[in-house]
């Protein structure tokens, strides 16, 4: 294993995309940002220096943060922000994975245009669990506003309804053809005819679930959020933010040109920019006046295919890489995420009342240092680990709006013992409407044993829990009006954030924090905060 080195300098670059330019947040100039390469047990060192008026973090996304939670990077949760013009060294080491992950700014709404891909490979000599592709290509799936997103966000939460929508879907940065700017085109995957190829999919849009569809192409599916599935044919992936798949794509057309489509899934009644983002794949000798043969991807809340694809999703659970899910279990937590409303009297769009999310009835306040300082230094005051473990009250969650919206805001986190098991089931509740919430969960991989649609019985469900080869991943969908249940081991010790991974929800406080207490052996403990941790 080896250390690599990396620069990150977060610094605006005016950037063309729908006709029209503005100046963007990027890293090294990029959008998207540069792609992280590196192997299992690799140690990784990233300097990010701060040009921009904003303050930033960069958060590692899936990277287990083994006793390192110092790198982990959201921004009041493990870390103070990097201050303009100040600059911060991330060192982690890859213990255990590898895959894709992806890497993005866990701060304000700077995500939308500070991403890029993570790659791990495997060590040196070992190969993948399924046949060697001739090529692999990172795919970047994300979205464009045309308007600067921290004014949209600052917007709708003095007014304190939804924010706008973006105005396109990309394709590793580019909207492709149907954004009426044909001169800008869209990206382009060359191939030649009988060779396999590898796509490391990534969803880096704010707040949209997509589907990836290429026109006459099967996808078989070897890998989720870098960690491997048993191998499975679709058409289409679902893909939500946050979420990585690889997939291969086996070139049997031979030539010709064929359309890559990421289109939004959506299943909620909010607004989305319903763009289609598509780019080319084009086989090798093709000319460039060969029609491309479109396909149609899947209409919007096309659940049913959604459905189908997440229950597809198995480890691959074999000797060299066995699922070690949890069979007993010491903290058996219930959350219910969801949409709510709560008085706003300063908020005349809203009609006296904002909306606003919630895990438990409790909508996450920010804190004005970070929960794993304040938990390291003992400085009290800043959170309290009081976080429910169980909904105030028992209710339909996925009938009818029920009569208890309200919900108290608070900096609060769920203890739990180093080591300790955790079964944690999710039930979207359908305060206001029925909505689909990818939760992500820091620090950790954890293992879907359930899935469902309306309320979760605790009585009948657990007796068809998949505890032989359940999927293992660090970002889950949570269906609209249904529940999803997963299960981890506590074995990092450190404060370790949830949360929805569309933004909206995430900045409407749909989030919490695991705290996980120091282990008793020298390789349990938390290892202290580097000499230029960034100050608040
Ligand atoms: Cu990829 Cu806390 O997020």
């Amino acid at each position: 294993c080896r250390i690599r080195h990396y620069s990150f300098d977060v610094v605006m670059k005016n950037t063309t995309r729908l006709c029209s330019s503005k100046p963007i947040v990027t890293v090294n100039g990029q959008f998207p940002g540069p792609t992280l390469y590196a192997r299992e047990d690799d140690t990784v060192l990233v300097r990010v220096v701060n040009h921009v008026k904003y303050n930033v973090s960069i958060h590692w996304h899936g990277i287990r943060q083994l006793r390192t939670g110092w790198a982990d990077g959201p921004a009041y949760i493990t870390q103070c922000p990097i201050q303009p013009g100040q600059n911060y060294v991330y060192n982690f080491t890859i213990t255990g994975q590898r895959g894709t992950l992806l890497w993005h700014a866990h701060i304000l709404w700077l995500r939308v245009t500070v991403h890029g891909a993570i790659v791990i490979l495997p060590k040196r000599g070992v190969p993948y669990p399924f046949p060697a592709p001739h090529k692999e290509v990172v795919v970047v799936l994300g979205e464009w506003w045309k308007s600067d997103t921290e004014a949209v966000i600052n917007q709708a939460m003095k007014s304190g309804v939804a924010p706008n929508v973006s105005d396109a879907h990309t394709i590793n940065g580019h909207p492709g053809t149907v954004a009426n700017c044909s001169s800008q085109g869209g990206f382009t995957l060359p191939v030649q005819g009988g060779k396999t190829y590898m796509l490391r999919l990534i969803n880096a849009a704010l707040n949209e679930e997509l589907f990836f569809k290429i026109a006459g192409h099967q996808l078989t599916v070897v890998e989720v959020d870098a960690t491997y599935v048993k191998p499975f044919k679709t058409d289409t992936v679902l893909i939500a933010p946050g979420q990585t798949t690889n997939v291969l794509v086996n070139a049997d057309q031979n030539t010709g040109k064929y359309l890559v489509a990421a289109s939004p899934f959506m299943d909620a009644p909010v607004a989305v920019d319903n763009m289609t983002a598509t780019a080319t794949l084009h086989y090798s000798g093709t000319l460039s006046t060969t029609p491309t043969t479109t396909t149609t991807p899947p209409p919007q809340n096309a659940t049913a295919v959604a459905n189908k694809f997440a229950n597809s999703l198995r480890s691959l659970n074999s000797k060299k890489y066995p699922a070690n899910v949890p069979l007993t279990i010491d903290h058996s937590l219930f959350f219910t995420v969801g949409l709510g409303v709560n008085p706003c009297p300063t908020c005349k769009a809203g009609n006296g009342s904002r909306v606003v999310a919630s895990i438990n009835n409790v909508t996450f306040v920010m804190p004005k240092i970070s929960l794993l300082q304040a938990h390291f230094f003992n400085i009290k005051g800043v959170f309290t680990t009081d976080f429910p473990g169980n909904p105030p009250q028992t209710f339909n969650y996925s009938g009818p709006g029920p009569a208890n919206l309200g919900t108290m805001n608070g900096t609060k986190a769920y203890r739990l013992p180093y080591n300790a098991t955790v079964q944690l089931v999710l039930q979207d509740t359908g305060i206001i409407a029925p909505e689909n919430h990818p939760i992500h969960l820091h620090g950790f991989n954890f293992f879907v044993v359930g899935r469902g649609i309306g309320n979760y019985n605790s009585k009948t469900d657990p007796n068809n829990f998949n505890l032989n080869d359940p999927v293992e991943r660090n970002t889950v969908g949570v269906p609209s009006g249904g529940w999803t249940a997963i299960r981890f081991q506590a074995d990092n010790p450190g404060v370790w954030f949830l949360h929805c991974h569309l933004e909206v929800h995430t900045t409407w406080g749909l989030k919490m924090a695991f705290l996980v207490d120091n282990g008793k052996g020298p390789n349990e403990s938390l290892l202290p905060p580097p000499k230029d941790l960034p100050k608040c």
